[in-house]
């Protein structure tokens, strides 16, 4: 893979209408950072792109919440978020903010030449609108009774209390939040983007370029829309908050948010080249950029699918990557803002890193834990217990635990100097444990470079941990008993120190993408300057130079108590609203939480005819099954046995859940899922389609 002349790396533009929690920065800030770090520590030419996403209807409707105006609202929060992103160390080259006017232009110029080219079409709908407020409504602005669950808690997009996603025509008594009058419904001219017209080269660029690059989660979920039908989407509203529409004709229009904050990316790229005296055009326009944009996976149709189509009708690059994070789950919850289920970054900062001197150190752990457990192919859970673990039994047992041991034994064994390595007496440990060092670097390089942070941070610990099996191993302290008896003990001691110091500085060029204040406190330590954390010294075993005096140790990492856990934990559930046990005991027979389309689109159901079938040895309740899907044949291990006799199965059609990763089942790969239905006394039967169809057939 060539590398490219420069990189443009983005994060998704929080909403100014409220402080960030810790998922979001373990989805979209955290990986970028780490990719970003990695990159500047090899020279490359990097650019790191964020700011506020200041427009939509989330604005308002904050502003009427605190009964205060939407400038107000986000004054307020881009100073805090932008504060917070700052007190936890992401590195952004530019936080900028959607409201700003350099932002107004550019999204307007873009509007104007999308539509200038034809690229956009008018469409007149009916809208609910207030006529004693003067005012379309936006979806949020209509409350109604649900046609779900019959709540009166249900808004024009989406209902509370159950959380189907709703249109505002599909509300009953529908009433303004503005007014509190009923809406009419009165016409409206909006532009929208026709999708439709470039399902070709979305399926090109996406499904076959870049289906082996792109996460499965990103792929399939591009699939997904794909599939499901690309209708046309409007990129106006009527509302007075927002990038004013750039046309006479368009008085009280304003761009649809999800057509600005993108553009924000642009934007916030001329104002970093404004205030750098860089050029910006080249990371838009040049094609040997590489533009990679880090989000949530709730963004990843805007990513992956309109932005994109959006830039090539600009004439820009498009995105070489979207590397997308799950959800990040807290204490065996979703998190939730409306129920205040969560940790926000600024809790975090108040408790931990603006408590206490080092607060680096506290900012290093929790980019530890949000790595080790980030949401990269499903999501993941952040538990305090897990929190306190990672600390103290890797950051501090391992990690710290090596650097530590390493630097005390060189005080007391090697008066505070880099002892020489005597070549002549490498044992085989020795040697192992420098092809470690020169093999880890390639190693972590290569996962870096597919956005496997998790893994990558993985092996900078293992490397750590090879460190102190091999001191115990080599026993230097044991060997210091020996001194006087035995002339070889000193250049043992010495071959031991000197590789345990060559390890040390090789971990601080590999833990600072992830652990920038670790890697600084070691570089004081090895009182060496920044230039040692490039990328290329990484292998290297010859950094520190013989002889070379280093400083005392410092504390790397501190324990977390039991009772800073327990403490936390409180605060979470005290802060609980009541809202959490109105949905648990509401009437809805419903066990599972309410899911999107796209989580419902990731599915691929067929129909199969089954084959061949036989019972799993030493397995009751397991069947064998050999199903015909059309153009393959699948193995199926189903737990169906005490329902149905093998020779019974052969000819049935049955509904498979085709992409479901393969399992094994008593040494059988399981290439699928049959759909059954479990009647209340416990018996199962299959789903099949009502009358036969070809193997193959797709099921929605
Ligand atoms: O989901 C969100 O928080 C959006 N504000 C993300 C916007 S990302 C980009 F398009 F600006
Ligand atoms: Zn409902």
């Amino acid at each position: 893979m060539n590398t490219p002349k420069r990189y443009l790396v983005t994060s998704a533009l929080p909403y100014a209408n409220g402080l960030k929690h810790v998922g979001h920065l373990a989805g979209a800030y955290i990986p970028a950072d780490i990719y970003v770090r990695y990159l500047r520590a090899q020279k490359r030419d990097v650019v790191f792109v964020c700011g506020s996403d200041e427009h939509g209807t989330a604005i308002p409707i904050q502003a009427k919440k605190e009964g205060t105006t939407p400038q107000a609202i986000i004054d307020k929060y881009h100073v805090a978020m932008k504060q917070d992103f700052e007190d936890l160390d992401i590195s952004f080259d530019i936080y900028h903010r959607t409201s700003a006017p350099l932002h107004h232009e550019t999204a307007q110029e873009f509007f104007t030449r999308l539509n200038d080219a034809g690229e956009l079409e008018i469409k007149e709908t009916e809208q609910y609108f207030d006529e004693e407020a003067n005012s379309f409504l936006a979806d949020r602005f209509i409350k109604g009774t649900c046609p779900n669950c019959k709540s009166d808690r249900a808004f024009g997009d989406q209902c509370e209390n159950c959380g189907r996603t709703l249109s505002p025509d599909e509300l009953i008594n529908p009433v303004s939040t503005l007014s509190g009058k009923t809406p009419i419904k009165k016409k409206t001219s909006h532009w929208y983007l026709p999708l439709g017209k470039h399902e070709e080269f979305l399926r090109e660029w996406i499904l076959k370029e870049h289906k082996d690059d792109w996460r499965p989660t990103v792929v399939g979920q591009c699939k997904g829309w794909i599939d499901g039908g690309l209708k046309s989407r409007a990129v106006t509203r009527d509302l007075d908050w927002g990038v004013k529409v750039p046309l006479k004709d368009a008085e009280g229009k304003v761009l649809y948010v999800w057509f600005d904050a993108p553009i924000g990316y642009i934007s916030a790229t001329k104002q970093w080249s404004i205030d750098n005296d860089k050029d910006w055009k080249p990371y838009w326009e040049d094609k040997d950029t590489k533009l990679v944009h880090f989000v949530g996976k709730d963004n990843i149709v805007f990513h992956c699918i309109i932005f994109p189509i959006m830039l090539k009708l600009h004439g820009n690059i498009l995105p070489d990557n979207v590397p997308a994070n799950e959800f990040l789950n807290l204490e065996g919850d979703k998190m939730s803002t409306s129920r205040n289920w969560k940790l926000e970054m600024r809790d975090y900062i108040n408790d931990f890193v603006k408590k206490e001197n080092g607060g680096g150190q506290c900012v290093d752990m929790l980019h530890y834990y949000l790595t080790q457990i980030a949401p990269e192919t499903k999501d993941s859970e952040f538990t305090w217990k897990g929190f306190q673990d990672a600390v103290n039994s890797e950051l501090v047992s391992i990690f710290g635990n090596f650097i530590n041991r390493t630097w005390v034994l060189m005080h007391k064994l090697c008066n505070g100097k880099v002892p020489p390595l005597h070549t002549d007496m490498l044992d085989e440990n020795d040697k192992f444990l420098i092809a470690e060092i020169e093999k880890s670097k390639r190693v972590i390089e290569q996962l870096l470079e597919q956005y496997k942070f998790r893994d990558a941070l993985f092996e900078v610990i293992e490397l750590s941990r090879k460190g102190n099996q091999y001191m115990q191993k080599k026993e230097p302290w044991i060997v210091a008993k020996q001194l006087t008896t035995d002339p070889a003990a000193q250049k043992s001691i010495d071959n031991t120190m000197h590789l345990c110091l060559q390890l040390s500085a090789n971990l601080a060029i590999l833990i600072n993408p992830f652990l920038p204040n670790t890697a600084k406190t070691m570089l004081y330590m090895m009182k060496v300057v920044e230039k040692m954390l490039d990328w290329e010294n990484a292998g290297n075993i010859k950094l520190l130079s013989v002889g070379y005096s280093l400083r005392e140790p410092k504390l790397l990492f501190r324990k977390i108590e039991d009772a800073e856990i327990t403490e936390q934990v409180e605060k979470l559930k005290a802060g609980l609203k009541d809202s959490v046990i109105e949905i648990k005991t509401s009437a809805i027979p419903q066990s599972k939480p309410m899911i999107q389309f796209d989580d419902f689109a990731k599915l691929e159901l067929k129909a199969g005819t089954i084959t061949a079938c036989e019972k799993v040895e030493k397995a009751d309740k397991l069947l064998k099954l050999e199903v015909d899907l059309g153009h393959e044949k699948r193995t199926i291990v189903s737990g169906i046995a005490l329902h149905y006799k093998p020779e019974e199965m052969i000819g049935k059609q049955v509904v498979v859940v085709t992409n479901l990763a393969p399992r094994k089942m008593k040494g059988i790969e399981s290439q699928g899922m049959i759909l059954t239905a479990e009647d209340s006394d416990g018996k199962l039967q299959l789903l099949k389609p009502e009358n036969p169809v070809s193997p193959g057939s797709n099921v929605s």
